[in-house]
């Protein structure tokens, strides 16, 4: 289906979920991608043997969750091993102050719980999750059982595989075309987590995007708070530091290649940078979707985000992530309106191959501070 301004979006390929009462993945049609979907069988989570396989491996489990993307790499999470579930809460300490909703900090949740529940497949159980369980607890996101027993699936042990080199691409591209089939794949696992991947395939709708977020990337450039968060969660080759973007994966900003969406300006004239700029332009330009704008819906993008960032990473496609331009709700509004997007944009992507990785650290488990 072709949504507009040659921005493609493949609704109905395979049909947006309707009401997820406790699951969160709808069952999908055949293949490996079915066996991403949670168990819905709640009787068979609650046995105390399965307890105890989350109690045994919550080590394991919470330090694969925290290999999800975050943004500024603040690792906005904390998990609590309860009897018989993880708990998935936000840590509102490490919410940026650019991001008054929250949106960005449920998103990057939500990539933590997509991790999450791909841990519980490599210990060969479906997960059960409870997505927003308590309303009285805003903090408390998601709570993840282990459901009926069943062996991950090929594209589950790709996906697997793919955690340590998967990366936030901010260096050059190689050249060359995405495997084919990739990208009705990473629609695919966009769908499956009940979010839309929309591809930006028409000249005219990059031309609109690049110019939108050339613009806003100007003005998020220059506003101080958020040069001062970037100064507070950017890190140079000499820190220690576990969370926050290093200087190895961040690129200079000289010669933003043709085909490359502006980045944020990470660097602040500070010189340290150390990524090279140029290289091929990227293959694909998408845009995340929502079909509504509420916490519900920003953990789903999360998860959608690692699902298809993985997916991807198992072939060695990587991706830059944008959401600068969607800080601002004029900016948000205008991409939405210009590029007729059906649906709420919560990421802006760039995918090409690559063969390098720059690796960011996470927080050991149990690390209770917040900076
Ligand atoms: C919600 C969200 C927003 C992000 N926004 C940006 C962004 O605007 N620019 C960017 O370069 N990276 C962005 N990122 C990527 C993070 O900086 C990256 O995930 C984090 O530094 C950890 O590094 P890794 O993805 O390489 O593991 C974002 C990630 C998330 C989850």
């Amino acid at each position: 289906m072709d949504a507009g301004c040659g921005v493609t979006a493949r609704v109905r390929a395979f049909g947006l979920p309707g009401s997820r009462p406790k699951t969160l993945t709808p069952a999908l049609a055949a293949g490996d991608h079915a066996g991403m979907g949670d168990s819905s069988d709640s009787v068979t989570g609650s046995t105390a043997g399965q307890a105890q396989v989350l109690a045994g491996n919550a080590r394991f489990l919470i330090a694969s969750a925290a290999r999800a993307p975050s943004v500024h790499n603040t690792q906005p999470w904390r998990f609590r091993i309860s009897p018989g579930a993880v708990e998935l809460r936000s840590d509102p300490q490490r919410k940026l102050r650019t991001d008054p909703s929250g949106r960005e900090m449920l998103i990057s949740c939500g990539a933590a719980l997509f991790a999450l529940r791909l841990a519980v497949r490599s210990l060969g159980y479906l997960p059960v999750t409870e997505l927003l369980p308590d309303p009285a607890q805003l903090r408390l996101l998601a709570r993840v059982r282990t459901g009926a027993a069943a062996p991950p699936n090929g594209l589950e042990r790709q996906m697997l595989d793919a955690v340590q080199h998967r990366h936030t691409h901010r260096g050059p591209f190689a050249p060359g075309p995405l495997p084919p089939g990739l990208l009705a794949g990473l629609q695919h696992d966009a769908l499956a987590e009940g979010a839309t991947l929309g591809l930006v395939t028409g000249g005219l709708a990059y031309d609109r995007l690049e110019r939108i977020t050339a613009a806003a990337a100007r003005r998020g450039d220059l506003s101080p708070r958020a040069r001062a968060e970037i100064r507070r969660w950017t890190r140079t080759e000499a820190g220690m530091a576990r969370d926050g973007i290093p200087a190895t994966a961040l690129a200079s900003r000289t010669g933003r290649p043709a085909g490359r969406l502006p980045q944020r300006d990470f660097d602040l004239g500070r010189g340290i940078a150390r990524l090279p700029s140029g290289g091929a332009p990227p293959s694909a330009t998408a845009v995340l979707l929502t079909p509504g704008d509420r916490r519900a819906d920003w953990l789903r993008a999360g998860q959608a985000l690692y699902r298809l960032l993985l997916h991807a990473a198992s072939q060695w496609v990587f991706a830059s992530l944008h959401t600068q331009p969607l800080e601002d709700t004029t900016t948000r509004g205008l991409i939405s309106s210009q590029l007729a997007l059906p649906g709420h944009p919560q990421m802006l992507l760039q995918l090409g191959p690559a063969t390098t990785v720059s690796p960011t650290a996470r927080r050991p488990p149990g690390e209770p501070d917040s900076p």
